[in-house]
Parts: C-alpha cells; sequence; structure tokens
C-alpha cells in the first residue's frame, strides 16, 4: 500500500500549478471572456471548442462531455494516474516536496509506478547522454552524428545517448539507484536474460523519446555496428507509460511553434527530427517505428487547436523520402479522416533524401524548401494515380480516370470535390470536364449508397445484399491469367465479345440474367475468358448493386486484368451518339452475336467429329452427333430470326 500523501502538501501542490499551464500542455487555449479560457476537449471528439478553464477557480469542464475537475482530475485522467502519481507528477514539476505518513518516505514502494518508471527513464537518459560525451566505446556513436552533421550541442539539445555494449551495464547503474528488477524490467528498459535482467539496448545511439510534457518515457536505439544482428532501430516495448500508437517524437520541442504557427511537419525518424529543427524547421516530429495513425491524429488536433470556427485551420504537412511511401500513407489517410486530410499536405522530396540527408547535402534552405514544396493530400493523390497511366492513349486516360475518380468521389466536401473534378479532367487531358464531373458524381452516389445500405437492413437496402458483399470479394486462389503471345483484342474477331464485356460491366441490368449463363467457352479471347469467370466470381450480372464494379475489380486475379476491367468498364459503347437511347437493343444485339458465335464454332467442331465418325463404319455416335448439329442448327436459325428472345426460351 503506497503511504498517504501528507493533505497539506496536496493542496500546496494544487496551488502551486496553475490549472491553464497544465491543460495547455495539451491542447491550445484562447480566450473565451471573462478571464476563462476554452479548446478542444481532449477527452471527447469534437470540431468546436466546449472544454473550458478558469484559472482563477482552478477549475475545467467540458460542455460537450460532461467532464470536469480540478487540476489533479485533469492530471489523472488524461494521464491515466491515481490520485498520489498525479500529485507525484504536479509536485515534481512544481519542485513540491512530499511528505507521505504512515511511515515516511520510501521510494520504491510508495511512490506510484508511473512515477517510478519516469524516474529510472530520467537517470537512463543521463546515463546514455554521459556515455556519449565521455566514454570511448562511443566513439563509433560520435562519428556517427558527425557524419550527419550534428554536433555535441546538436546532440545534447535533444538527449542523445550511447548505450554500451554490455550485457548489463545500464542495469547494474539503476540498481545502484534504488531501482528494482521488477521497476528495471517493466520500463522496457532492461529485458529478461539467462540470469535476470540485461540492458534492452547495447552498443547502439540512443534517442530518448519525450512525452508532450518532455518527460522520458522510451528510447529510440540505432544499431552501430555490423556485427549487431538486430534491427536497424530498436524501441522500447510497450509500457505502461510508453505506446506507441501515442507517442510523437520531438512533440514537446515542437508544440509551442505547431500550436503558434497552426502547423505540424510529420517526418519519418529521429534523425530527420534533429535536422528540421535545426534548420529551424521547429514544428518537426516523427512516429517512433509506427505509422501515423488515428492516435497520433488526435493529439495533434489538440495541439494544433483544429476546428471549423477557428480562422486560421490547422495544416499538417507529411514527409517522405519515397514516392510509394508517400502514396500509400495518401491514400489510407482518406480511408481515416476527410476533416483531417483536407488539413494535410504531402512533400517528397528530391531524389529520396530525407531532411537529414537533404541537410547534410544542401543544407538548412533545402529542408525549408521541401516543407514548402508540399501540395495538398488530395491533390497529390490524384496526381500520383494518374501518373501511373499513359495519358497518350485513349485506353491510358480512361484508366486513369477510372482509377483517381473513386478518390475524388470520396472527398465529402461538395465544392472541394467539384474543385477536384475539375482538376482531374484537365489532369488527364479530357475536354469535357462535365462528363468527369458526372461520373464522379455517380460515384459518389453509389459510395453513399452502400454506406446507407451497410447499415443493419436500413430501408431501401435489398435483402441479402450485406451478405453477399461480405463474402464476395474472393480473389484468392484464382488461376493465373493465360499468358501468350499477346492477342489484339481490337480485332474484329473479337469485338463481339469486347461489346459485351463492356455492357456486362456497363449496364448489367441490361443482359441479366442470361449473361450469367453464357460460358467461358463463349469467349474465345482468352483474356475475355478471364473477365467472364471474374465476373462471375463477383456474383455475377444479375446480382449486380452499386459496389458490383468495385467486386469485379477485386476478383480480378492481377492487376492486367484488373486494368482490362477497367478498360472494359470506361470505354463508350460502339453506338453512334445520335443512338445512344437504343443501348438495350445494342445489348441485345451483342448477347445474340456473341452466342451465334459459339454456336457455330461448336457446329463446326460437331461436323468434322460427325464426319470422321461416320467414316468408320459401325460407329453409333454419329447419328448422336448429327441429333445435336440439327438442335443447334435450330438454336442458330432461333437466334437469326427472333433475336434475343431465343435466348430466353
Ligand atoms: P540513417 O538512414 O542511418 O540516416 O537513419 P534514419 O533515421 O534516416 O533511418 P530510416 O530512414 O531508415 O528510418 C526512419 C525511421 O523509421 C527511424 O527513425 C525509425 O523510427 C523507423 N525505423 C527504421 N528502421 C526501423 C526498424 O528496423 N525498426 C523499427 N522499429 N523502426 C525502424
Ligand atoms: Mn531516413
Amino acid at each position: 500500500m503506497a503511504g498517504r500523501i501528507n493533505d497539506e502538501d496536496v493542496k500546496s501542490v494544487r496551488d502551486a500549478v496553475p490549472i491553464d499551464t497544465v491543460v495547455s500542455e495539451y491542447l491550445q487555449l484562447r480566450p473565451a471572456g471573462g478571464g476563462n479560457l476554452k479548446g478542444l476537449c481532449p477527452f471527447h471528439d469534437e470540431k468546436s471548442p466546449s472544454f473550458h478553464v478558469s484559472p482563477s477557480k482552478g477549475l475545467y469542464h467540458c460542455f460537450g462531455c460532461q467532464e470536469g475537475g480540478d487540476t489533479l482530475g485533469f492530471v489523472m485522467k488524461i494521464e491515466h494516474l491515481s490520485f498520489s502519481e498525479a500529485v507525484e507528477r504536479l509536485a515534481a514539476q512544481a519542485g513540491v516536496t512530499l511528505r507521505y505518513e504512515q511511515g515516511g518516505y520510501s521510494p520504491g514502494r510508495q511512490q506510484g509506478e508511473r512515477t517510478r518508471l519516469i524516474e529510472a527513464h530520467k537517470v537512463a537518459a543521463r546515463f546514455y547522454a554521459e556515455q556519449l560525451a565521455t566514454s570511448p566505446e562511443a566513439e563509433i556513436g560520435r562519428r556517427f552524428l558527425d557524419e550527419r552533421s550534428f554536433d555535441q550541442a546538436a546532440a545534447e539539445r535533444f538527449g542523445v545517448g550511447y548505450a554500451p555494449a554490455g550485457w548489463d551495464h545500464l542495469v547494474r547503474f539503476l540498481r545502484g539507484r534504488g531501482f528494482t528488477d521488477l521497476e528495471l524490467l517493466a520500463s522496457g528498459i532492461a529485458q529478461d536474460g539467462k540470469r535476470g535482467p540485461i540492458d534492452r539496448f547495447r552498443g547502439r545511439l540512443i534517442w530518448p523519446i519525450r512525452d508532450i510534457t518532455g518527460e522520458v518515457v522510451g528510447f529510440g536505439a540505432r544499431k552501430l555496428r555490423d556485427d549487431d544482428t538486430g534491427p536497424k532501430y530498436l524501441n522500447t516495448p510497450e509500457t505502461p507509460i510508453y505506446r506507441k500508437s501515442q507517442v510523437l517524437y520531438g512533440i514537446d520541442a515542437a508544440k509551442r511553434d505547431i500550436a503558434k504557427t497552426n502547423r505540424a511537419v510529420v517526418v519519418e525518424g529521429y534523425t530527420d527530427v534533429m535536422a528540421c529543427h535545426l534548420a529551424g524547421v521547429t514544428t518537426a516530429i516523427a512516429t517512433c517505428g509506427t505509422a501515423f495513425g488515428a492516435e497520433h491524429v488526435k493529439i495533434l488536433r489538440r495541439v494544433l487547436m483544429d476546428n471549423s470556427s477557428s480562422h486560421r485551420a490547422g495544416e499538417v504537412v507529411f514527409t517522405f523520402d519515397g514516392d510509394a511511401a508517400g502514396q500509400k500513407a495518401a491514400l489510407r489517410a482518406f480511408e481515416d479522416d476527410q476533416k483531417f486530410a483536407a488539413r494535410t499536405s504531402i512533400a517528397v522530396s528530391p531524389g529520396g533524401m530525407d531532411p537529414c540527408e537533404l541537410r547534410i547535402a544542401d543544407g538548412d534552405e533545402a529542408v525549408h524548401k521541401l516543407v514548402e514544396s508540399a501540395s495538398p493530400l488530395f491533390e497529390f493523390a490524384i496526381r500520383s494515380i494518374v501518373d501511373q497511366h499513359n495519358l497518350d492513349t485513349a485506353e491510358g486516360r480512361s484508366a486513369a480516370l477510372e482509377f483517381a475518380a473513386p478518390i475524388v468521389a470520396q472527398i465529402k466536401d461538395q465544392a472541394i470535390q467539384h474543385e477536384y473534378a475539375v482538376r482531374l479532367a484537365g489532369l488527364v487531358g479530357i475536354p469535357d470536364e462535365g462528363f468527369v464531373v458526372r461520373r464522379i458524381g455517380q460515384i459518389a452516389r453509389w459510395g453513399r449508397a452502400r454506406a446507407q445500405g451497410q447499415g443493419a437492413g436500413g430501408p431501401g437496402a435489398p435483402r441479402g445484399q450485406g451478405e453477399r458483399r461480405g463474402n464476395a470479394p474472393a480473389p484468392v486462389a484464382a488461376p493465373p491469367s493465360p499468358v501468350g503471345p499477346p492477342l489484339n483484342l481490337r480485332t474484329p474477331a473479337y469485338l463481339a465479345e469486347r461489346e459485351l464485356l463492356k455492357i456486362a460491366l456497363q449496364f448489367p441490368a441490361l443482359v441479366a440474367p442470361v449473361f450469367d449463363a453464357y460460358g467461358e467457352d463463349e469467349f474465345t479471347a482468352a483474356p475475355y475468358a478471364v473477365v467472364r469467370r471474374v465476373i462471375g466470381e463477383a456474383g455475377g450480372v444479375a446480382a449486380a448493386d452499386d459496389a458490383f464494379l468495385d467486386r469485379v475489380r477485386e476478383a480480378a486475379p492481377d492487376d492486367a486484368v484488373r486494368s482490362l476491367v477497367t478498360e472494359l468498364a470506361v470505354e463508350p459503347l460502339t453506338l453512334p451518339r445520335r443512338r445512344q437511347a437504343e443501348v438495350d437493343v445494342h445489348a441485345e444485339r451483342c448477347l445474340v452475336q456473341v452466342r451465334v458465335a459459339a454456336v457455330e464454332r461448336r457446329m463446326r467442331d460437331l461436323e468434322s467429329t460427325a464426319r470422321r465418325a461416320e467414316a468408320q463404319s459401325g460407329n453409333t455416335t454419329a447419328a448422336e452427333v448429327r441429333q445435336e448439329l440439327w438442335a443447334l442448327e435450330q438454336y442458330r436459325t432461333a437466334l437469326k430470326e427472333r433475336g434475343a428472345e431465343a435466348l430466353y426460351a
């Protein structure tokens, strides 16, 4: 049991630290009138500030979620601390010495766990820094920093250190400072060895990772030697005080300038954060060995005061040193959080250099330039998709449009969506802006309808649809698409098949349900046969809904087939403009044409089988074959005379 903290001491702690100072560590506060302050509530998601702080009363209250209390309550709640831990934390900040009742002060047993772990990190960070500054063994670390243009002052500013290569230098040092093995293991500084705890980081350069208040809560450790078989970077594992989904390296140093300039720059590594700050980009932060996620957004949002009533919207610039990584991240951002995405910009560095390398190669100015070169996320995402296609060909342009259109359609803000639709038309080189705008509007409506359909049996959602969607996209284990000499899929021989697939993808209702009965073998071009199969795997045209095309694309066994599907889904039908209204007639004609061709192929095969059989006396199959041939002939005649009607017979 922890000793009880003296009541008077609790009171002096409460009085010593103004509530607005404490709260400001976590969110930006601005005047709310009457001496009060307000900001975005850290305890629930909100877009406009309803979190009020009264410095004169020492209280906070959120009118949105009804959370409220005093300074200690705030610290307990936001840091997940017990009462005594919160008191200890504030006391440390204010320099108040606490008295414990029932037996007095004895470190290790009476302080809260968090406080002990923080303390262990503080001591460890000093130990590492001292090693880097003085130990001969750390020469390799000093050289590493020097090679990256970090001098001693830079190392000190960021508290960079060196972990000696032995098994347990730090463990022994910390034991000598009164830390128990249990505490060392819980802190992540040590790990289990064969004979008790050993140092987790050995022979590595160390970056202390601080939380937003500046307390060291973990370490990032870079490999320095070739015989180190571990990963390039090792980080503190998840501990009670270190959650990688929430830590942002550099946030303690950057938060004031982030709030002041309403902009944050997210880079990819510890050395990049250092390089940026040294170059004067003092709003730089980085995640620690993990992708930038929703938890990080939440933390940044509070510092940025990202809300609609603010006249200056916060901006977050992501820098990437590779196109691919940037694209992936950009596309992911759409899924998460549009409001955040709209404030996001992407900067991809020239020549794949990260800010640290950029600073070495071209100096501080180049780092500034990189950050300034950022373009809005939406634009970046669209451009990177468009760039993957050859815009010199009609197919390339339609594929570019078809892949980029869903991105634009996902933009919820109508005005911004329209703006980007027009921009997309320009980027792809489609003169008819209206066409692009309409296409995007259509995809957006499908998307909305789909989203509604996913609500449990919501009105208007066709029955069974959700279920089908759940297991429909099954692209796994599909046989590879056929290889062989390239086919010219636009030769007349294949035109009917091509046209029919276009209709199946673009106007599935017009060919349902008969198309679903068409065999793969009715398509003589192998790629078309695969597309036919894939449509079947996606549930067939009879089951087509607004997610149909997505399903077909997902079911495609590879990118080549997927891009063919896309091409077919966007290529205009070979109908003269003035006859667009006759698309249903056209659809039936195509169905008949493909079927007749298949019937005739079959008849040719049967004809030769029959002849061979008849050449051998006593062969009984001949009669059967003739019988089937006769039936096929009737069918062909029916198709030719009655058209599609014959298909439904
Ligand atoms: P140098 O290339 O030596 O200049 O170091 P760097 O910091 O530029 O490394 P890099 O660009 O490869 O990595 C950037 C960031 O990604 C690092 O700061 C780490 O946070 C993370 N990272 C890289 N490699 C690893 C790894 O092996 N494990 C983990 N957990 N994180 C890594
Ligand atoms: Mn790097």
